[in-house]
């Protein structure tokens, strides 16, 4: 028995390898850091759905599959517009994708499936956003990339080359992770056979928390308190003397920095521009450096991805919502995976129960509490 299923074996893989040693991330061969720099999310979509890299002609007709699937169905958007303002945009999203689950195209087969889910979801999170806020919700454009539409959806306006740049970092960054808590919540529901819309809500559920998606927005909450760079060794010493967890720091599989961690500082340290986000920037890297000295711990993809975001102008409560539309493709993949040699996955527990207790009829139980 491992508590947390630390180092177990679940199953095999072809879709991404993580070295937690040495600090690597692959997709089916190729290095993240690599992709980050060269590739886009609707190139690492086809590579994680198909195991290999796009030649020129089928990049294009799967680009414009997924760049033209990305309209909503009325249900889907009666079902937002009826939704409270206030609500949690996670919320929202797991009811907006049931909702498409109800509104299937049946004609579609499971690689078509897998494109409008991936698609719409980009739709959708904009959607919630406009909703939430009144803003004037755009229709999704066949001529934009998956990443600049995302942008025009969401602000309104065309993003220019350095923000689809940007964005497109933070989707390939995110759309694989192997086994993490959501794509193996993903895959234990595939493996019933239920749908691929129940799946990756399923997913969904499982990456609001905030041990897994739901961290980035803590990230952004703990700089703001904090406030300046100085803040933060009295900040981490309370933080360990109530023996609570630093958000953005620390992982299961990664016993160094997290290369997505790695790869987002980078960009971090170019896009700061402003005052308040190079005082922003410095807390964050004295509470890495501090985590480091003090505990031996490191940041991990949520830790800058929070800075990031909201300089492309994503509001804190969509950053778990972008981090689900980034995180699909990878979902996706898995759940054609074990649909495609499945066995249901069912381990047992371990218990710890009694074995040998006589049922008792209520009345003879003794101890009755009188309301
Ligand atoms: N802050 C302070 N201490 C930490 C942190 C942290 N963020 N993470 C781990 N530790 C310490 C634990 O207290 C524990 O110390 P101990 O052995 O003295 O008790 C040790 O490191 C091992 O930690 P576990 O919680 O057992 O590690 P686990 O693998 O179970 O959990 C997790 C991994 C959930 C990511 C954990 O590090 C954590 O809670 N981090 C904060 C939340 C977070 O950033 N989540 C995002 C993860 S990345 C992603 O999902 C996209």
């Amino acid at each position: 028995m491992s508590k947390g299923l630390e180092d177990v074996v679940a199953g095999t893989s072809a879709i991404t390898f993580i070295d937690g040693v040495r600090g690597r991330l692959i997709y089916a061969g190729y290095d993240i850091s690599d992709l980050a720099e060269h590739s886009s999310y609707e190139e690492v979509a086809y590579l994680l759905w198909h195991l290999r890299l796009p030649k020129p002609g089928e990049f294009e007709s799967f680009a414009a599959d997924l760049r033209s699937a990305g309209g909503l169905p009325l249900g889907v958007l009666e079902g937002i517009d009826d939704l409270e303002l206030e609500c949690d945009t996670m919320d929202a999203l797991e009811m907006a994708i049931a909702a498409l689950g109800i509104y299937d195209d049946p004609r579609l087969d499971t690689l078509g499936k897998a494109a409008s889910i991936a698609s719409k979801i980009g739709t959708i999170v904009p959607y919630i956003h406009a909703h939430k806020t009144g803003a004037k919700h755009h229709e999704p454009r066949k001529d934009l990339s998956f990443a600049s539409n995302l942008l025009y959806l969401l602000n309104g306006r065309e993003p220019d080359a350095f923000s689809e740049k940007l964005m497109n970092v933070l989707l390939v960054l995110h759309a694989d992770h192997e086994l993490n808590a959501s794509t193996f919540t993903a895959r234990v529901v595939a493996s019933t056979l239920s749908d691929m819309y129940s799946s990756v809500n399923a997913a969904i559920a499982a990456l609001k928390g905030p041990l897994h998606g739901g961290a980035n927005e803590r990230v952004v909450e703990m700089v703001e308190r904090i406030g300046s760079p100085e803040g933060v060794p009295r900040f981490l010493a309370e933080k360990f003397a109530n023996k609570e967890k630093i958000m953005g720091f620390g992982h299961r599989v990664y016993k160094t920095l997290d290369p997505r961690a790695r790869i987002l500082r980078g960009y971090a340290g170019r896009i700061a521009a402003t005052r308040a986000e190079r005082n922003d920037l410095a807390i964050l890297d004295r509470l890495a450096d501090e985590m480091v000295k003090q505990k031996n711990i490191y940041p991990n993809v949520d830790f800058y991805s929070g800075f990031v975001l909201h300089h492309l102008g994503v509001p804190t409560y969509l950053f778990t919502p972008f981090f689900a539309v980034g995180r699909t493709p990878g979902w996706l993949a898995h759940i054609m995976e074990q649909y495609s040699n499945n066995r249901i996955i069912r381990p047992i527990a371990e218990y710890t129960g009694p074995r040998d207790e006589r049922y008792v009829p209520i009345g003879l139980r003794g101890g009755s509490i009188t309301p």
